[in-house]
């Protein structure tokens, strides 16, 4: 039997094992959190890209026998489909449970004085951060906009170079809405509009919402705010592009920091790279944040693609650009020792008025 198959005969069972195990604590054992948390590695561990049957699905093409690949391809796609359904069922079972739990311990007590109402409000993290990126950046001359929220399947996809079969798309879990729009997948989405100016030097980041369909975890949230850079001038070179981004860190962290500048593939950039940095956690030593490398990835960059500028309506002879993504909470992050992504919406407001 093909190894790719004993994995998916073991995988149901371990799925089923684990989930009915999480479900099964959240009354004997852990605080709802706990449960909440286990709950939900459950749901990565068999739902995320890294998980054993999206890495058989990935690999299918590498198995050479065509009728082999057929079994493995239907019964993996079969699979997915009962883990998913079962996932579903068991979704509901445990957040009735949860409830159910929730009334048993959180009587109300109509005698108790009520909360009062904090006399110092104060911005949100995510917003306090946004706001001093933004003073970094209108500082080195740039404009702000906000990116839209929804927008069409050629702004986020086709104007970027990433056509409709193209495998690059499946990077991005799209949100589609009945209308055939989409929930944003990235500030990109904003790049054509930007690059379409009648202007022969542009400069302005793009802040906003991104939605992708995918499962959470301590990097990872659904709903998540990017910051794009666009930069497009006679003559841009990567030089100009690495100034201004070394520049925007040495503001943000307030120290010049170790940098490593490495290829990456973003089919909207050409040449693509990754921008990561000295991990300000441990200082470049090591820690569990950085995995042990010292380094942090905190944004994807590159060349705007010539197809991209030329989609936009300028020619590519004429002109040359440099754009990059980063990731809002990762850096908010950072900047605050804080170790899971998840606390920002999480509505704990204990966690919230931490920053004040
Ligand atoms: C992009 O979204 C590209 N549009 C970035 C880009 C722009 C590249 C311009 C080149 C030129 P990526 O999927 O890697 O790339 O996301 C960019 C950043 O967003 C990541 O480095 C990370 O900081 C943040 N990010 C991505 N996914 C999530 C998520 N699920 N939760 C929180 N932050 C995320």
């Amino acid at each position: 039997m093909h190894k790719a198959e004993e994995i998916l005969n073991d995988l149901e069972i371990e799925f089923s094992t684990e989930l009915d195990k999480a479900i099964t604590n959240l009354k004997d054992t852990l605080s709802l959190d706990q449960s909440k948390l286990e709950f939900n590695n459950v749901k990565v561990k068999y739902f995320s890209k890294n998980s054993a049957l999206f890495a058989i699905l990935k690999d299918l093409k590498n198995i050479p026998d065509i009728n082999e690949r057929k079994k493995i391809g239907e019964k993996a796609n079969k699979l997915r489909v009962k883990l998913t359904e079962k996932l579903s069922s068991s979704e509901k079972a445990f957040t009735l449970k949860i409830l159910e739990s929730q009334l048993k311990t959180e009587k109300i007590d109509p005698t108790r004085p009520g909360i009062k109402v904090s006399t110092n409000p104060h911005q949100h993290l995510i917003s306090s951060t946004i706001g001093r990126i933004e003073d970094i950046f209108t500082s080195m001359g740039f404009k702000v906009r906000n990116s839209f929220e929804v927008d069409n399947e050629y702004n986020n996809f086709d104007a970027l170079n990433i056509a409709a079969n193209h495998p690059a798309r499946d990077n991005w879990d799209t949100l589609w809405l009945s209308d055939g729009n989409l929930m944003v997948t990235h500030t990109s989405s904003m790049q054509n509009r930007i690059l379409a100016q009648d202007n022969s030097l542009i400069k302005e980041i793009i802040i906003g919402k991104c939605f992708r369909n995918e499962a959470t975890d301590a990097r990872h949230e659904h709903t998540f705010h990017q910051l794009e850079g666009v930069y497009l001038a006679k003559k841009a070179t990567m030089g100009d592009m690495l100034g201004v981004l070394l520049e925007f860190f040495e503001k943000y962290f307030e120290r010049k920091l170790k940098y490593k500048f490495t290829p990456d593939f973003f089919p909207f950039v050409e040449p693509g790279a990754m921008l990561s940095i000295e991990c300000v956690i441990c200082d470049g030593k090591g820690c569990k944040v950085c995995k042990f490398s010292g380094y942090l990835e905190v944004l994807g960059c590159g060349m705007i693609h010539p197809k991209v500028i030329a989609n936009a309506g300028k020619n590519p002879k004429e002109y040359s650009g440099f754009a990059w993504g980063i990731g809002i909470e990762r850096l908010a992050l950072l900047n605050n020792d804080i170790n899971d992504i998840r606390y920002f919406y999480s509505n704990n407001l204990r966690f919230i008025n931490q920053f004040n």
